[in-house]
């Protein structure tokens, strides 16, 4: 790093001491990165809707309900580096974070999910760097989804730069759980009692969400196919 640079980080972190992350943003090619993010997610977001248009004409098939993908922002990508005792570095974000650029799928059943990771992964441009099967092995609390790391190499004017992207692949039911739970989670000052209660009806709460998950599924195979 330059004198200049390393200058302008300082002042940053001694002017503005409620807002550590925004070293990151005084890194020159901060704002070229977070791009290079953006097109990660708009590349494998394509390739969903691409695959869903296909088999919702061919076998009147939309394994998908909806995408939604977000990047992370400075001062979480600040927090998860500290935490994880890296350095603060834009090599660093691309070295040590997989979940800078993030993409939701949202299914109706359990078996699409299975369906669209496969897919995906068998393109030969997508790598697969990382399988968390939190279907099969659900959380202690009851979170269910699948996640996976992807790299995916993006084209820009002058280099070829490979690309990690975490997608989450989870069914209606499971997001409906998981975004209450996260409201929970960071709902502070609840006593012991109430937090135990809480964490109780929603570990039963997931439970019944898979069973009914499972259900739904058993129905639709019952139905075959739709014409
Ligand atoms: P993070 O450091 O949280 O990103 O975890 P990780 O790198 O070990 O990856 P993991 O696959 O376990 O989790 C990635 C993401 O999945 C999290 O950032 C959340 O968005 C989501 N997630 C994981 N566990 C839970 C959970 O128990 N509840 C909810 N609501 N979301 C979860
Ligand atoms: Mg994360």
């Amino acid at each position: 790093m330059n004198a200049v640079k390393e200058f302008q980080k300082n002042i940053l972190a001694e002017s503005i001491p409620n807002h550590p992350e925004d070293i990151l943003l005084a890194f020159e090619d901060f704002e070229l990165l977070m791009m290079r993010y953006e097109s990660a997610i708009r590349e494998i977001q394509t390739k969903l809707e691409i695959l869903n248009a296909e088999l919702s004409l061919t076998q009147a098939d939309n394994p998908i309900t909806s995408i939604n993908s977000r990047l992370k922002k400075p001062a979480s990508i600040y927090g998860k580096l500290i935490r994880q005792g890296n350095e603060i570095s834009l090599e660093s974000v691309e070295e040590n974070l997989n979940d800078v650029a993030g993409i939701r799928v949202i299914c109706a059943f359990v078996d699409d999910i299975y369906k669209v990771a496969r897919m995906l992964v068998r393109q030969d441009d997508i790598k697969l760097i990382e399988i968390k099967d939190y279907i099969k092995n659900p959380k202690p609390n009851g979170y269910r989804s699948f996640h996976m790391i992807l790299e995916i190499p993006v084209f820009f004017a002058k280099e070829k730069k490979p690309i990690r992207v975490e997608v989450q692949i989870r069914t209606v039911a499971m997001d409906f759980w998981a975004s209450l739970e996260h409201q929970i989670r960071y709902k502070k000052g609840l006593p012991k009692e109430k937090a135990d209660d809480i964490a109780a009806e929603l570990k039963a709460c997931a439970d019944t969400i898979a069973d009914t998950d499972l259900r739904m599924l058993s129905i639709k195979e019952k139905l075959g196919p739709v014409t």
